[in-house]
């Protein structure tokens, strides 16, 4: 946890609440979160005819491409969510974003980042949520970042060859990650949200209980299932190669061939962050899989 003296008074927020990418893992989980917490939320969504969402949430149409929604968006914002989906647009994206709650006022933004994020990553979209984390921290609004590890929901894209044939492909090496639940990390960003005085200028590392190998990952299966689950550790290039025949662009099929790399040993910790903001443990992988069974089988 990374501890910085934030630059404007806040207390306990009754305002208006903005959530970006609120159809996405993490900010639907924050705003179901929030929502029944009975705060006032707003939703950013692209397709709101898409949208099922939460009772009592307004929801704004808007795009981060589009000036006159996100002026829309943030009117009467002072606290907000900053997260989306990784694209080589991203970095612009969020910028804009940053210049319109610039204008509206906001006065405290919570950025959703990652463990790994840094300058000189050889993967982009750490180098992207580095270089959007910077301009953050340049305010004026307070800050808080929180860098989630791996998400455990990267999992179910091995479903259905799990489910028919047991086995799983990875890039992942013999290493040990601290996954994380991506229903954890929203409410722990709705936590903040809600309350974001006492987290201004903090960096929070949000992980799994445990770092597991993806052998490991592979035993848990086969004692939840019932049945072996073996991994198939591939080699990042083979991978890429992979992907890029199934036809993932080449930006996206490079960064998640190589995603190991962007994580030196210490990022690879177990953090007490998340489990302090739950108020309680973090979700196990068993208790992820178990939670999930039905997609595996
Ligand atoms: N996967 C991991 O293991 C991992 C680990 C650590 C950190 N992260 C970070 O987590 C973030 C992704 O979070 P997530 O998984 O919750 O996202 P997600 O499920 O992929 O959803 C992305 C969200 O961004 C919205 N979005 C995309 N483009 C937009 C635009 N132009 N304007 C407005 N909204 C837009 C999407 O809206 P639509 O529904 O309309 O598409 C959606 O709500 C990334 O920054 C990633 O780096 C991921």
């Amino acid at each position: 946890m990374h501890w910085r003296g934030g630059s404007q008074q806040e207390g306990p927020t009754s305002a208006m609440i903005l959530i970006t990418a609120a159809t996405g893992q993490i900010g639907g989980a924050a705003l179901q979160a929030i929502a029944a917490s009975g705060k006032s939320v707003r939703a950013l969504v692209r397709q709101p005819s898409r949208f099922t969402g939460a009772a009592g949430v307004e929801i704004v149409e808007g795009n981060f491409d589009d000036d006159l929604s996100l002026r829309r968006a943030l009117d009467g914002i002072e606290v907000m969510l900053l997260a989306g989906r990784d694209s080589p647009q991203s970095v612009c994206q969020h910028r804009r974003v940053l210049g319109h709650a610039r204008d509206a006022g906001v006065r405290h933004i919570v950025k959703l980042s990652a463990i790994g994020a840094t300058p000189r990553s050889p993967v982009a979209l750490m180098r992207e949520h580095a270089e959007v984390d910077k301009e953050v921290m340049q305010g004026p609004a307070n800050w808080t970042f929180l860098k989630p590890h791996l998400f455990m929901q990267n999992l179910l894209r091995a479903a259905d060859t799990i489910r028919s044939t047991g086995r799983f492909a990875a890039p992942m090496g013999q290493g040990g990650f601290p996954v994380v639940d991506t229903r954890d990390v929203g409410i722990a960003v709705a936590t903040v949200l809600g309350d974001p005085a006492v987290h201004a200028g903090k960096s929070y590392a949000l992980t799994g209980p445990a770092a597991t190998s993806y052998d490991e990952v592979a035993a848990t299966f086969t004692t939840v299932l019932g049945r072996p689950v073996t991994y198939e550790a591939v080699s990042p290039d083979e991978f890429e190669s992979r992907l890029l025949s199934a036809g993932i662009p080449d930006w996206r099929a490079f960064d998640l061939a190589h995603i190991a790399s962007a994580y030196g040993n210490a990022d690879n910790d177990v953090s007490p962050d998340l489990a302090v903001l739950l108020g309680r443990d973090s979700t196990s992988l068993e208790s992820f899989i178990k939670d999930h069974e039905e997609i595996f089988v």
